[in-house]
């Protein structure tokens, strides 16, 4: 389904019947919404589930250039708004969390729980900003292979698996302008750190154990800060987590949005 947001058609699903508590799930980059088909049908049974296509990913249009992280964020609060969802569950995972963190310090209001899945809440140093340079201009001059190939090793620990197979083609499916966008909207992100003590809603912090993109140290820093944050670190997984120990993840998500005592849609 697409719908029309922020003046750009953004590719959604939804999962779960009417009047069940919201749960948004942003993917990572760069991903698409597809990436989040397991935790969809977990949650799916008791929950209301919306997935998309982040801008210029997947389905969805781009639309002017450049567009900064806050432009995803008008997009995720404009989806929120154009399906009625007043308040839901978030969860985000890496560039998703980014996105997660900056939409619940812009609009605390609209969310009840959070989770951060193999994120952080600081911004880029010098050298990952220049990583991004080098990584925008790759993708301009025609190299979206390679870089997703290079990439592959980083997200998951068996990279040679079905499921890296199909995450290896998934990537390969996106357009570079609209990978080129979301790396300079990272590299441009604020830092959340310091807000993550005003924090007033229920956090749960999901991280694998082999993440070397976002390692477990960065997820225990931010647990530390938002009171009564939990922490769950799942073996056998790397950075996409939700991917690699599917099992874990649902099981870890389904306890804490349970818990949340998310308001049923009205
Ligand atoms: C992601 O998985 O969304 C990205 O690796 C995050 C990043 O590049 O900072």
């Amino acid at each position: 389904m697409k719908l029309q947001v922020n003046g750009i058609d953004l590719a959604y699903d939804v999962h779960g019947s009417a009047g069940r508590p919201w749960v948004v799930m942003i993917h990572g980059f760069p991903f698409t919404r597809a990436t989040w088909s397991a935790q969809a049908a977990a949650l799916g049974g008791e929950f209301r589930v919306l997935t998309w296509d982040l801008r210029g990913l997947g389905e969805s249009g781009l639309g002017p250039l450049p567009q900064p992280l806050e432009a995803y964020v008008d997009d995720l609060l404009g989806l929120m708004d154009a399906l009625g969802i007043r308040q839901a569950g978030l969860v985000g995972l890496s560039m998703g969390g980014y996105i997660a963190l900056r939409a619940v310090q812009r609009a605390p209001e609209r969310f009840r729980a959070l989770a951060l899945c193999d994120t952080r809440s600081d911004p880029d140093s010098d050298e990952g900003k220049l990583g991004r340079a080098a990584a925008i201009k790759t993708l301009h001059a025609g190299g979206l292979d390679g870089f997703v190939t290079a990439m592959l090793p980083k997200l998951l620990r068996r990279p040679e698996s079905a499921a890296g197979r199909e995450l290896l083609a998934l990537m390969r499916s996106n357009h570079a302008a609209g990978m080129a966008n979301a790396l300079a909207a990272m590299q441009g992100r604020t830092d959340i750190t310091p807000a993550l003590a005003s924090f007033a809603l229920p956090t749960l912090v999901i991280v694998g154990r082999e993440d070397a993109l976002t390692p477990p140290a960065l997820s225990e820093a931010i647990v530390a800060k938002i009171p009564g944050a939990r922490l769950a670190v799942l073996d056998d997984a790397a950075h996409v987590s939700n991917l690699e120990a599917p099992a874990a993840f649902d099981a870890a998500l389904l306890a804490f949005l349970r818990e949340a005592a998310i308001p049923a849609a009205a």
